[in-house]
């Protein structure tokens, strides 16, 4: 409730952002170093969202600068992208400790920040990576093996966008060989993005 109503009084995303580091209603933030709130250009056309800060993007306070970030990174390189056309964030901004999985009740506390976020930055295709991201944000029930690779509806809040779920890069670090159904998805917003 509290999370909802200081998400909607941001009027932009540097409102937001310093909303989010005064916020006390998430306790991920204690045993956080510090929050890490989004990276790359907010007026690119498309955003990324993952789950949460790991310990490499809790030191750099910059989401996806790990392995995983790294591989990311090819993956946008290898449709034409980087980090000055892509915004980049998570649904939880802050780091679990030991790297959990954040809990159902902290996902839900970071929830309007994260949906306040996608709709300031407004881009024009949402893609989620992984499957707690393509659950939390796309309300699917369903694993990402099935859900991968489709197209959804995003309702913004101003607008309905396009929405893609793909493989979360950590996931493609354990499982390369799941990088060629990967590779299908970027190809696929590439040509969103291009077409
Ligand atoms: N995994 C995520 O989901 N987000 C990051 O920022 C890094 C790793």
């Amino acid at each position: 409730m509290a999370a909802r109503e200081a998400a909607k009084s941001a009027q932009n995303l540097d409102e937001l952002r310093v909303l989010l580091e005064g916020f006390e209603g998430c306790m991920l933030r204690m045993t956080a170093t510090r929050l890490v709130f989004a990276d790359g250009n907010p007026r690119g056309r498309v955003m990324f969202v993952g789950e949460a800060p790991g310990r490499d993007e809790d030191i750099a306070g910059l989401p996806f600068v790990g392995r995983s970030g790294k591989l990311l990174d090819l993956m946008m390189q290898a449709i034409g992208l980087d980090r000055g056309q892509a915004y980049i964030a998570n649904v939880v901004p802050w780091r679990p400790p030991g790297n959990r999985t954040p809990t159902p009740q902290e996902t839900a506390i970071c929830l309007p920040f994260i949906r306040r976020q996608i709709e300031l930055a407004d881009p024009d295709i949402l893609v989620c990576l992984g499957q707690p991201a393509t659950q939390t944000l796309l309300g699917t029930k369903e694993g990402i093996t099935r859900t991968r690779g489709r197209w959804f509806r995003y309702d913004t809040g101003r607008r309905e966008i396009r929405a893609l779920a793909t493989f979360h890069p950590a996931f493609l670090l354990r499982s390369p060989l799941q990088k060629r159904l990967a590779w299908r998805d970027f190809l696929a917003l590439k040509k969103a993005l291009t077409g």
